[in-house]
């Protein structure tokens, strides 16, 4: 599994591509306007801190809409992938820009259907909700796990991106029910690497280091 980080905030961005295991970023309108920063500077920041898919989302709700939204921003740096949501409108899109050869990531996943609906209809990508589905007390682990099996069973290579990521064992989780991705808010990428005893011993060895004799 590949990790991805969930912001649109160039400097947790550029701090964690640092790590060197950040393949790509998601962005979305909430995350978008958090920073106060213009739509285009804030993407094309993203891609030049990141080579890799940087995902912009569409904000249209209907085809023509957001196929005019994606050919425009796709047009920015050949590693956007336009992030759309799975409605109706949003399927035509989808299967017209994949005609075209644009990326697609299909967000707002929430059950089977839909991701296998978007990836017949030629997505990139597909992000299921882990957080969100699990906030309204379903698994939303288990719904990583069936839309895995699914593609597994009928060869679609369409990646599953586990997104709505909340805690370090929503990654662990869903790197065992076979998502492809897991996008991560920059908190729960610091968590992940987090363990009291590696402190502890970090600590010890550096205590006892200072015990070692060391010539003049
Ligand atoms: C990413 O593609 C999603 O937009 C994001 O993970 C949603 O996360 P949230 O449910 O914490 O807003």
């Amino acid at each position: 599994m590949r990790f991805f980080l969930d912001t649109a905030n160039v400097n947790e961005i550029r701090e964690a591509a640092s790590l060197g295991v950040i393949y790509g970023v998601t962005t979305n309108p909430t995350l978008v306007s958090k920073e106060g920063r213009d739509f285009k500077e804030t993407i094309m920041e993203i891609t030049s801190i990141v080579d890799g898919p940087i995902s912009a989302e569409v904000v249209s709700l209907e085809a023509e809409g957001m196929v005019k939204e994606a050919l425009e921003i796709a047009a920015w740096h050949p590693n956007i992938v336009i992030k759309i949501p799975i409605i109706w409108e949003g399927l035509k899109a989808v299967s017209q820009l994949s005609k075209k050869g644009i990326k697609t990531n299909v967000t707002l996943v929430f059950n089977p259907n839909q991701a296998l609906l978007a990836a017949r209809a030629g997505a990139t990508y597909v992000s299921p909700f882990v957080g969100r589905f699990t906030d309204i007390s379903q698994d939303g682990i288990a719904l990583i796990s069936d839309i895995a099996e699914i593609f597994s069973i009928h060869d679609i290579h369409t990646q599953i991106i586990a997104a709505s990521i909340r805690t370090p064992m929503d990654v662990i989780n869903a790197a065992k029910a076979g998502a492809d991705i897991a996008t991560v808010p920059y908190k729960v990428l610091q968590q992940m690497i987090k363990h009291p005893l590696t402190d502890i011993g970090v600590e010890k060895f550096l205590e006892d280091w200072k015990k070692v004799p060391k010539r003049a």
